[in-house]
C-alpha cells in the first residue's frame, strides 16, 4: 500500500497538462488544451485538456479522468502502477514498502532476469550491426528477407556469434551470474559445462508490455532439419510463455486505434505486416493461445481477427482455441490466406496498402468461417450434418451475450438450412447444461435464448433512471456552485446561504438519502465537512481517491454545455445571483417531489403485501404517514418556487 499522504502528494503535483502532453501534442484553445484524443481515431481534435480542473475529457469518445485515470487507461496500467509512474516522473518518493526476505529475494531474481535479459538483447543487436560475423551473416540474413534497417532497429533484431561459449564468457566477464544466464536459457549447462543456448542464430528479442525484453527467440539459418528451427526462452521469473504475445509492445497503441488486434503464427509474420504498415499485429509464437493471452489483448480490444495461411488441418486444429475467445466475449474473425501463402510472404509480395486491403475484404466472422467450412464437408451426408450441428451450437453456447447468439442462430439456421427452432431448443440444451454445472461450481452462466428472439420485453418505464438523473443533477450544481450563495428566507429573514450549505441540510431534513451509491457518498462528505464549517471544493472530487467519486465527478462538471458555456456561465451566475438560487431550488424540490411519490408508492405496495403482519402494518403505516406529509409539503413549497 502506498500512504495516503503520499497518495495525495502525487495527486498535488501531477500536472494534467505534463503528464498527458508526454502522449500527446496540444495546442492552447483559451483556457483549455486542445489535441487529438489518443483513445479513438480522430482527425478533428475533441480531446480537452483542462489545467485548472486537472482533467481531461474527450467530446468524442467520452474518455475522461484526472492524471492518474490517463496513466491508467492509456499505458494500460493498475492504480498503484499509475501512481507509481507518476511519483517517479514527478520526483516523489514512495516510502520503502514492507517487504518479507522471501519477497525481496523474488523481487531482486526479478530484477537481476529484466538486467540479464536487457544486456543480452543490447550485445545481440550490437553483434548484428558492429561485428563481422553479424554483417556478414545476420544482418544479410535479414536484409535478404526484406527487413529493412528501420524494422530492424524497430524490433530490436540481433545476431549470437556461433562459437561454443562466446556470449557466455563475455557477459560473465561482465560480471552476470551463471546461475542467471543458465535460468535464461542464454546460456546452456551441460554436465558442468556451459555453452552458448543461441549460438549462430539470428535474434527476435521478447518485450513486455513496457518495452522490456524478457525473453528470445532465436531462429537457426541452417537448413538442417535436425537442427531444430526456433530455440525459444524456457519458463522462468519474467518469461511465461503462456501470458506473453510477440509484438504486443508495439502494437499496442494500434491496437487500441483500430480497435481490432491481428493474430499470426510467428515473429516474422508480425515484422513482415508492421514494415507493410499493419501494425496492429501479435503473435503466440506457433502455441495455442492462452486465456491469459486472450485476457491481455482483451485489455485493448475485444476484436480479434485471426490470419490463417491455407493450411485446412492446422485451421481446425485451432478451432477449439477459437472457442476459448469466444467464451471471454470477444468478437472473433479471420481470414484465410491463398494457398501457400502466409501473412509474411503476402506482406512482402504486396503493393502499399494491398495487406490492409486484403485483410478487410476477406475478414469472416468466425462462426460463419467454421460453419462454411465444416458444411463443405459433410456433402450432403446426414450424420456428419447432424454432428457439425452440434459442433457449431456448442461454439455460439459459448458467446456470453445473448443478443449475439440469437443473431448466429438466425445466421446459421440459414447457411445449414435448418429450421432455427431446432438451434434454439439444442442451444438452450447446452445453456441448461451449462447452468447446472455453474450452480455446482458457483459461478454464473449465459441466460436461456427464448424461442421466439428479439422478443421485446414489455417495458417498464424506469422510473430509478429518471431520479438518478436528478440526483447527479443536484450533485453537479453542488459540484460547480457549493460555494456561491443564494439569498434564503431562514426564520423569516432573508440571509445569504452556500449553495452546499442549502442543498446538503434541506436533503437531511427530509431525511431522504439518494438511491445513487456515488452521489449519496458525496453529499455525505460535503455534510461532514460542512460539520466542521467547511465546503469541499471541486477540486477535492475530480481527484478523489475513490475511482467512482472521480469519474462521476468529472463527468458531470464536464458535459459539452459545460465547458462550452463556462465563462458565460460564471458571469450570469455572479450578476444573477436569484437564478442560481432558482435553478438550486427547482432542481432539488423537483427531485424531493419525485423520490417521495415513488417512496409513496413503494410503501403503499408493500403495506398492501404485509396486511397479515400487524407490527409490520404499523410501521409501513407511520412512514406512509411521514411520506404524505411530506408530498404536501412539498407541492405547496414547489408553488413559491414557480411564482418567485
Ligand atoms: N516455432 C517455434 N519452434 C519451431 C518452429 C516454430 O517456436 N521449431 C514458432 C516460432 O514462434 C515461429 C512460429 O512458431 O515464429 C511459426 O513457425 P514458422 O512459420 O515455422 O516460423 P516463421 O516465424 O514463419 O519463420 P520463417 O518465416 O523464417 O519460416
Ligand atoms: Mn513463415
Amino acid at each position: 500500500m502506498i500512504p495516503k499522504d503520499t497518495i495525495d502528494d502525487i495527486f498535488q503535483a501531477a500536472r494534467i497538462e505534463e503528464v498527458v502532453g508526454d502522449f500527446v501534442h496540444l495546442k492552447k484553445r483559451g483556457v483549455n488544451l486542445l489535441g487529438n484524443c489518443p483513445f479513438h481515431d480522430e482527425k478533428t481534435p475533441s480531446f480537452t485538456v483542462s489545467p485548472t480542473k486537472g482533467i481531461y475529457k474527450c467530446f468524442g469518445c467520452g474518455e475522461g479522468g484526472n492524471s492518474v485515470n490517463f496513466i491508467m487507461a492509456h499505458e494500460h496500467f493498475t492504480y498503484p502502477e499509475a501512481l507509481r509512474y507518476l511519483a517517479n516522473k514527478f520526483g516523489i518518493e514512495v516510502e520503502g514498502e514492507e517487504v518479507t526476505p522471501e519477497m525481496a529475494q523474488e523481487q531482486s531474481e526479478r530484477e537481476s532476469m529484466y538486467v540479464v535479459a536487457s544486456y543480452a538483447q543490447q550485445h545481440f543487436t550490437d553483434t548484428l550491426h558492429q561485428s563481422n560475423e553479424g554483417k556478414a551473416i545476420g544482418l544479410s540474413y535479414f536484409k535478404e528477407r526484406g527487413f529493412s534497417q528501420e524494422t530492424i532497429e524497430k524490433f530490436k533484431l540481433g545476431y549470437a556469434i556461433d562459437s561454443f561459449d562466446a556470449f557466455t564468457k563475455v557477459a560473465t566477464d561482465n560480471g552476470y551470474k551463471t546461475s542467471f544466464l543458465v535460468n535464461s536459457g542464454l546460456t546452456k549447462d551441460k554436465n558442468g559445462k556451459q555453452y552458448d543456448g543461441y549460438r549462430g542464430r539470428v535474434i527476435f528479442p521478447i518485450h513486455n508490455l513496457s518495452g522490456r525484453p524478457i525473453g528470445f527467440g532465436g531462429r537457426t539459418l541452417k537448413t538442417d532439419k535436425k537442427v531444430p528451427k526456433y530455440v525459444n526462452s524456457p519458463q522462468n521469473v519474467v518469461y511465461d510463455k503462456s501470458k506473453v504475445l510477440y509484438g504486443l509492445f508495439t502494437a499496442k497503441k494500434a491496437i487500441i486505434q483500430k480497435d481490432n488486434c491481428y493474430l499470426v503464427e510467428g515473429y516474422t509474420d508480425v515484422i513482415s505486416m508492421f514494415q507493410a504498415g499493419v501494425e496492429n499485429v501479435v503473435s503466440s509464437s506457433g502455441t495455442s493461445l492462452t486465456t491469459q493471452q486472450i485476457a491481455l489483448i482483451s485489455r485493448f480490444t475485444k476484436n480479434i481477427t485471426i490470419l490463417f495461411d491455407g493450411d485446412v488441418a492446422g485451421i481446425k486444429a485451432s478451432f477449439r482455441g477459437i472457442d476459448m475467445i469466444l467464451e471471454q466475449g470477444m468478437n472473433v474473425k479471420v481470414v484465410l490466406f491463398p494457398d501457400g501463402e502466409d501473412p509474411d510472404s503476402f506482406a512482402k509480395k504486396s503493393v502499399p496498402g494491398e495487406l490492409e486491403d486484403f485483410i478487410t475484404d476477406n475478414a469472416k466472422d468466425f462462426i460463419v468461417f467454421k460453419t462454411d467450412l465444416l458444411y463443405a464437408e459433410t456433402e450432403g451426408d446426414p450424420i456428419k450434418k447432424a454432428q457439425l450441428i452440434h459442433d457449431i451450437v456448442d461454439s455460439i453456447t459459448l458467446i456470453p451475450d445473448e443478443i449475439s447468439r440469437s443473431v448466429y442462430l438466425k445466421e446459421c439456421s440459414r447457411l445449414l438450412d435448418i429450421e432455427e427452432s431446432v438451434l434454439i431448443s439444442e442451444l438452450n440444451k447446452g445453456i441448461r447444461k451449462k447452468q447446472y454445472d455453474s450452480r455446482k461450481k458457483g459461478s454464473v452462466a449465459p441466460e436461456q435464448v427464448s424461442v421466439v428472439p428479439f422478443q421485446q420485453k414489455k417495458s417498464v418505464p424506469n422510473a430509478t433512471d429518471e431520479i438518478e438523473d436528478q440526483e447527479q443533477n443536484i450533485v453537479r450544481l453542488l459540484l460547480t456552485f457549493g460555494n456561491e450563495t443564494i439569498p434564503v428566507d431562514v426564520d423569516g429573514e432573508m440571509q445569504d446561504v452556500a449553495v452546499a450549505a442549502f442543498l446538503v441540510y434541506r436533503l437531511q431534513q427530509d431525511d431522504l438519502t439518494m438511491i445513487n451509491s456515488v452521489c449519496r457518498e458525496i453529499i455525505a462528505e460535503f455534510m461532514r465537512a460542512l460539520e466542521d464549517e467547511k465546503i469541499l471544493e471541486q477540486t477535492h472530487f475530480l481527484n478523489h481517491l475513490s475511482p467512482e467519486i472521480a469519474a462521476l465527478t468529472i463527468d458531470l462538471v464536464t458535459s459539452k454545455y459545460e465547458l462550452h458555456d463556462w465563462e458565460s456561465k460564471l458571469i450570469y451566475v455572479e450578476t444573477e445571483e436569484h437564478k442560481l438560487k432558482r435553478a438550486v431550488e427547482g432542481a432539488l424540490h423537483s427531485y424531493l417531489e419525485k423520490r417521495v411519490r415513488i417512496m409513496w408508492h413503494q410503501n403503499q405496495e408493500k403495506l398492501k403485501a404485509n396486511l397479515s403482519d400487524s407490527s409490520e402494518v404499523m410501521l409501513l403505516m407511520k412512514e406512509q404517514k411521514r411520506l404524505t406529509d411530506l408530498k404536501r409539503k412539498l407541492s405547496a413549497s414547489m408553488g413559491r418556487i414557480v411564482l418567485n
